[in-house]
């Protein structure tokens, strides 16, 4: 995934671009680029490294011009390299272009350029494309004459007319020094307008510093922008889109005095959670109240059927769902690794839900998945954090999770959002189903109401997790392990270290170590139990003793009070009690910052891991 960001206005176009490139820097960090025009021309910077490399650059040979184009990217085709980063020109020189996603018949359009006689500078997808808008421009334009603002629409249309895959690109040509065009198919584009100036970016972080008023361009969607007004074409044709006003502020979108965003993103978590509550739930009936659902709510009540749908993160949130949605709602419920169920040949039955889970909205995997479910007429329900992205506008209904924008990588305050929602859901369909009786729904709205509160006391307690950190920061293997709703929460664990310590690290549910991990067991292989006061404790336990009696090193999530655990363990990371279902939503918050602090011990960065990025738009 990578970044992009378009200005045209009155202001000079450098330094809103490169700003705007180190909001967009959690999509991708591998090499950055930009171009301006003025009076005397295009002026192209472009290099290898992150965007404060770029930065430096540009501070060395500065660039003019009211108009421009900026690009952040996560390699896929090519290196990443000075060559392969972008801006890329097509073979007149004149025309420039950024772009986010995969061409991927780029090699015949290569090969069919060549025989053209145009000639490649980089390996990218992306010069391909350039060299294709820039062949369709010198077929409209007769030799000499400039083009027009039209025709180099048009341009743009035919040649993505020929392209498959996806792309948000930003396109700008030396004789129109006074507009800038857009496009994009399968990932995300949004204009933002401003008063006499206007922008193009990957997404709304670097327009809210200048303006909330967007439009989220959908697919097949062309924009012309001047700094005074836009057009939109769709199919070739004149098209209007809403306007909508971001209800985030630019200051959400920025650290906030934290030395990276995902800690701020953790110590979040407590108010968003709290703000949702406040909004959503009734707790004198003992259930949500969703706005976008409640005019599918009966629909919704008679489901025969769930599946949970989503990768990575978003995927431990649903495996946690399975278990709510089932106990509290009795809905049969199952999940499914997106990138798995794109390729089955899935059945689905009769009153089957899809309910897609995904941060981004932009995930290529869920995508695909659920259009498989679109296809066969399936019901799809969205449960996303990014307005106005693919996933919330192809799903038949959307539920946010509101979480604000996430940018660092490793995602925290999105999952719990995701297991908030899911609990809400669960709860509200078991009390509309007649599961859960208005008692037992009050008592569960009183312990969510508390959960805020709870999470803030684990969050005063980060000094012991540092300490414990601190302890085991240098170990290269870690085992965690949970059961039922915390199995889920020991993948989520162990996702984390890894993807932001690059420590190995595997998820387990606890009884499957006798068969085979216990293996591994050693004082140099540490375990990390999610252990609290539930229903299972006593099963939790006797594994726990396994590991102990081979000598592994044990770091226990356990209940505050439960002096037991302390003889029997290493380190303990307290959370305070609550219902067992609601136990992972307090569980994942030492784990997450047991990571961030071990990731800081072992100068990993922590908001922008190596090999990552925020969100995973290729296949
Ligand atoms: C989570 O920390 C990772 N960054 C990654 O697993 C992420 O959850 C996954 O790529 C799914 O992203 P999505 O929620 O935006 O679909």
């Amino acid at each position: 995934m990578c970044g992009i960001v378009g200005y045209v206005g009155r202001r000079e176009a450098a330094p809103i671009l490169l700003d705007g490139l180190k909001r967009l820097e959690y999509r991708g960090y591998d090499s950055a680029g930009i171009c301006t025009l003025d009076g005397t021309g295009l002026q192209l910077r472009k290099c290898v490294g992150r965007v404060d490399s770029l930065i430096t650059v540009v501070r060395a040979q500065p660039l003019q011009g009211t108009l421009g184009i900026s690009h952040t990217r996560w390699a896929t085709h090519g290196l990443p390299s000075d060559t392969n980063a972008h801006p890329h020109l097509d073979q007149s020189g004149r025309l420039v272009i950024v772009h986010n996603g995969i061409i991927e018949n780029y090699a015949d359009l290569r090969r069919q350029l060549v025989e053209a006689g145009h000639h490649f500078q980089s390996q990218t997808d992306t010069e391909v494309l350039a060299h294709l808008i820039g062949r369709h421009l010198d077929e409209r334009v007769p030799r000499g004459q400039r083009p027009t603002p039209e025709q180099l629409v048009h341009a743009v249309q035919e040649a993505t007319g020929h392209a498959e895959g996806t792309y948000a690109i930003a396109v700008l040509h030396a004789d129109l020094p006074v507009c800038l065009v857009g496009a994009r198919r399968g990932s995300p584009l949004v204009l933002g307008l401003g008063k006499g100036e206007n922008f193009l970016a990957s997404d709304v972080s670097p327009i809210l510093p200048h303006t909330r008023r967007v439009v989220y361009l959908q697919d097949g969607d062309i924009a012309l922008l001047y700094a005074d007004r836009y057009q939109l074409w769709a199919g070739g044709r004149p098209v209007e889109r809403p306007v909508d006003t971001v209800q985030w502020s630019a200051e959400e979108a920025e650290l906030g005095g934290y030395p990276h965003y995902m800690l701020k993103e953790i110590h979040e978590q407590p108010g968003r959670i709290a703000d949702e509550l406040k909004r959503v739930l009734r707790s004198e009936q003992g259930w949500a109240e969703f706005d976008a659902l409640t005019p599918h709510l009966e629909e919704l009540i008679r489901i025969k059927r769930l599946v949970l749908v989503a990768c990575g993160t978003s995927w431990h949130a649903a495996l946690v769902g399975e278990y709510l949605l089932e106990n509290l709602a009795g809905v049969p419920t199952e999940v499914e690794c997106a990138s798995e169920m794109r390729y089955r040949n899935r059945p689905f039955e009769e009153g089957t839900l899809v309910l897609a889970i995904s941060q981004s909205g932009e995930t290529a995997d869920t995508l695909a998945a659920t259009r498989l479910a679109h296809e066969q007429k399936v019901r799809t329900l969205a449960l996303v954090n990014v307005i106005g992205s693919t996933l919330a506008r192809e799903c038949d209904w959307t539920l946010y999770m509101r979480a604000g924008p996430e940018i660092g990588v490793a995602s925290t305050k999105a999952f719990t959002m995701q297991l908030l929602q899911l609990t809400l859901l669960a709860l509200t369909l078991g009390r509309k189903r007649g599961r859960i009786s208005l008692a037992e729904g009050r008592r569960m709205a009183r312990a969510l109401q508390a959960i805020p509160d709870k999470m803030q006391r684990i969050l005063r307690d980060e000094p012991r997790i540092i300490r414990v950190a601190k302890k085991y920061y240098r170990f290269t293997d870690f085992l965690y392990m949970g059961r039922q709703y915390n199995f889920p929460i020991a993948l989520e664990g162990a996702l984390k270290l890894k993807e932001i310590s690059y420590i190995h690290a595997e998820g387990y549910p606890s009884a499957e170590m006798k068969h085979g991990p216990i293996a591994l067991i050693s004082p140099e292989f540490p375990s990390v139990f999610v252990i609290p006061k539930d229903a299972l404790y006593e099963k939790n336990l006797s594994n726990l003793e396994e590991i102990k009696a081979r000598s592994g090193p044990i770091i226990a999530v356990a209940t505050a009070g439960d002096c037991e655990i302390r003889k029997k363990v290493d380190d303990v990371l307290y959370i305070p009690p609550t219902l067992d279902c609601l136990q992972p939503l307090l569980a994942v918050v030492p784990l997450q910052l047991f990571a961030y602090h071990v990731a800081l011990l072992r100068g990993c960065d922590v908001d922008k891991p190596r090999n990552l990025a925020k969100s995973v738009t290729v296949e």
